[in-house]
């Protein structure tokens, strides 16, 4: 039983007891009936009060359940609150830390709620890609007004208790409790124990909001911000409906499009993601009471844009951060930039002055190794140069105190290499940092061969801290996430060759759901990146064809927008794509000059060849173990390359495609005489799993 039933003098406790949050699983909803069928059996008891233990009143449904027959077995959520409504003692919710979901449907169910200053109050299903399917979009407007929970529903952000206990009118809670919850709690349920009749939030009528055109106003405001997400707009339908309809047909009607959303992909990649994001963190063989380094003063080597960057992330956790640079010139230009960040964010009204001083205050930087000698952690962000990355490790060999962290922001090269540049290579790890490193959520670990375990468990520790999502990899050319989209760019090319168009690629990319395609992309980071990698590449190795279109575009200075021009055209100061005529002429050019008649190429062609040349990468980089699972490819796509969350990540999509599916594909497009026929020669694993019928995650 998830949930524990006592007896306080003349008031029943029920204790929902399902750790970690207290969701709402069968054997929890079994208890809260049970309890309450109880306590009305038993005369002695005047009232009942249902809390949390441990870290939660509840976060709401188990959403492990979503999709599996338990999730409807009864009682369901409906069935509990069913029951509350049918109480005929005093039901108070005691509510403390966190109170979401299914678990803020239930209070609001019950007849009464006190709660806990600082407990965070929300329903925020839309980010699981469904809306508040046990009453919250019918009964929290009846408490809050439509303004407040069509806010609340429909970005799915927690308020503050306190904040809502504020709210002039608000009917969500009658006491706000300091101290002992319980005891408050308590001393409430006996003080409305007599009262009759026994107020519903069912029985009341939300009052209308102030304008109107709320409904039209945030459905317009929603129709970009939710693109490709069905769950925004329907909970704006809901909220509607607890204005327009009874509380009976409201809630029919909110039941309907719960069952709608909880099928869709959408939800179902937005699941993934939740689980994902959470899952990544865990090392199988590093134990979860590894005993961490601390980690209170942090380095920097070199103030370029990554350093900067990376600085901002500890500084914004409180974690003093030492830059180190070579010249003063350069300093004072990083430092420089580094501030006018964070005043840009000032100006905006994102960071309130005296913040920012606090941050600013935790800042020193110095030209002087023996400056950084007492650091825990030192993050190397230089010159992307094996040469000058040995003189940095060597150096910080020999100065920096033994047991300190050494990890280096490499983005392609061997950590391991690196690692032996030092006589303690178990202290050396790669943290793959994402530019704008202080807005990119995506952190890749570099494993070495030698990386101590406590190290991991620091790192991950630490990752956690400045808010990133942090993805372990194994060391290989690119890490995960480079080392899958070498093969997304070599597709985008190979596509010109045989017919497409930059602008055909671009749109066909960004309807499927990136926020640009690959020709934007490289020409807002600049195309002379990638080309300045290629040709390395084209020694290192020289069997992987790219198209020599990118070299030609770049032989002509067509390095992007900051030079006015790239695989597209740009007016001056305007950052508008205009298809090139000279780009055009380029890519005929190659085409005449391989011997290619062009072809029409379908979007789902483009689509199909740009996503699944990654998952079969992916599904290498699984096999040989530098990704743990799929689900941590699919969130370094989320989270560091602006893979469409909905549709979960690279090898989700493979798997929602159904993946007998993409190898069928794929053999189609082996059969195309211009590409890398090889490649697309399904991975093991992919055609075995597809054999079998199963999927990656
Ligand atoms: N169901 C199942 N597991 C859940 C869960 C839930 N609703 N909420 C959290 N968990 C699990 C997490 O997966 C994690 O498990 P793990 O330890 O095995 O990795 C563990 O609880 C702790 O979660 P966090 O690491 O996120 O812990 P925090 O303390 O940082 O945050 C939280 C706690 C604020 C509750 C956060 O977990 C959260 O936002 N949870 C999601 C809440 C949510 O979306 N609720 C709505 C559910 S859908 C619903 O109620 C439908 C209904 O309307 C019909």
């Amino acid at each position: 039983m998830s949930a524990t039933y006592e007896l306080h003098g003349d008031v029943a406790v029920i204790t929902l007891n399902n750790p970690p949050v207290n969701g709402l699983g069968h054997a929890t909803r079994s208890g809260v009936v049970e309890g309450l069928a109880k306590a009305h059996a038993d005369a002695t008891v005047k009232a009942v009060v249902i809390t949390g233990a441990g870290k939660a009143f509840s976060g709401g449904a188990d959403i492990r359940e979503f999709n599996t027959p338990k999730a409807s077995a009864k009682p369901d959520l409906h069935d509990v609150n069913t029951a509350l409504d049918n109480a005929t003692k005093p039901v108070v919710a005691a509510i403390h830390s966190v109170a979401m979901g299914g678990g803020l449907e239930l209070a609001l169910s019950c007849n009464y709620r006190v709660v806990a200053p600082g407990a965070q109050i929300a329903l925020p299903e839309v980010k699981l890609g469904i809306l508040p399917g046990a009453g919250g979009t019918q009964r929290l407007p009846r408490v809050l007004g439509v303004e407040t929970s069509l806010n609340m529903i429909v970005s799915g952000e927690p308020a503050k208790s306190e904040a809502l206990a504020k709210a002039a009118g608000q009917k969500l809670f009658d006491r706000v409790i300091e101290g002992d919850l319980l005891q408050g709690a308590l001393a409430f349920a006996r003080e409305v124990a007599a009262a009759k009749p026994l107020p519903r939030v069912r029985d009341l009528k939300t009052p209308p909001p102030a304008s109107a055109d709320i409904f039209e106003t945030t459905r317009a405001a929603l129709k970009t911000k939710a693109r490709g997400f069905p769950a925004p707009l329907r909970c704006v339908d809901a909220v509607e409906a607890a204005l327009n309809k009874g509380f009976d047909d409201g809630i029919e009607f909110e039941r309907q499009q719960f069952e709608f959303l909880v099928g869709t992909n959408e939800s179902k990649a937005l699941r993934h993601a939740f689980f994902g994001e959470r899952t990544a963190s865990k090392l199988p063989d590093v134990p979860e009471d590894t005993p961490l380094r601390k980690i209170e003063k942090v380095a920097v080597i070199g103030a370029g844009t990554m350093g900067g960057g990376i600085s901002m992330n500890f500084l914004n956790a409180g974690i003093p951060v030492t830059i180190l640079e070579t010249k003063q010139e350069f300093l004072d230009r990083g430092l420089g930039v580094l501030r006018k960040n964070y005043e840009a964010q000032v100006a905006k009204g994102k960071l309130k002055q005296e913040v920012l001083d606090k941050r600013l205050a935790l800042l020193t930087s110095t030209l002087d190794y023996a400056a950084i000698a007492d650091a825990d952690l030192v993050i190397e962000a230089v010159y992307e140069d094996i040469a000058v990355k040995e003189q940095v490790f060597k150096k910080l060999d020999e100065v920096v105190r033994q047991g300190a962290i050494l990890a280096s922001n490499t983005s392609t090269l061997d950590v391991d290499k690196i690692a032996s540049f030092t006589k303690r290579p178990q202290d050396v790890v790669g943290l793959h940092f994402f530019s704008p490193a202080n807005v990119m959520r995506l952190l890749e670990v570099v494993r070495g061969k030698a990386t101590a375990k406590d190290v991991m468990a620091t790192v991950m520790n630490v990752a956690k801290k400045i808010k990133k999502v942090a993805v372990v990899s194994g060391v290989c050319d690119g890490f995960i996430g480079n080392r899958m989209l070498e093969q997304y760019t070599r597709q985008a090319g190979f596509l010109l060759e045989e017919g497409a168009s930059p602008q055909q690629v671009d749109k066909a990319a960004e309807a499927f759901g990136f926020a640009m395609g690959p020709f934007r992309v490289g020409d807002l980071a600049g195309n002379d990146v990638g080309w300045y990698i290629r040709k390395r590449r084209y020694t290192e190795k020289p069997n992987l064809r790219y198209t020599k279109i990118g070299d030609v575009v770049c032989e002509r200075g067509r390095f992007g927008q900051k030079t006015g021009k790239g695989w597209y055209d740009y007016e001056a100061g305007k950052r508008e794509p205009i298809p090139s005529a000279e780009v055009q002429q380029i890519i005929e050019d190659e085409r005449k000059a391989r011997g290619i008649t062009p072809r029409q190429i379908s979007d789902e062609e483009i689509v199909g060849r740009l996503v699944f040349s990654m998952v079969n990468e992916g599904a290498k980089i699984l096999e040989e173990g530098i990704a743990l699972r799929a689900s941590d490819i699919d969130m370094v796509y989320l989270t560091g390359y602006g893979f469409p969350l909905f549709r979960g990540g690279p090898m989700f999509h493979a798997d929602t495609t159904g993946l007998a599916k993409v190898v069928a594909l794929m053999k189609d497009y082996q059969k195309n005489p211009n590409d890398d026929t090889a490649f697309w020669e399904p991975a093991p694993l992919l055609a075995k799993l597809a054999a079998e019928g199963k999927t990656f995650n």
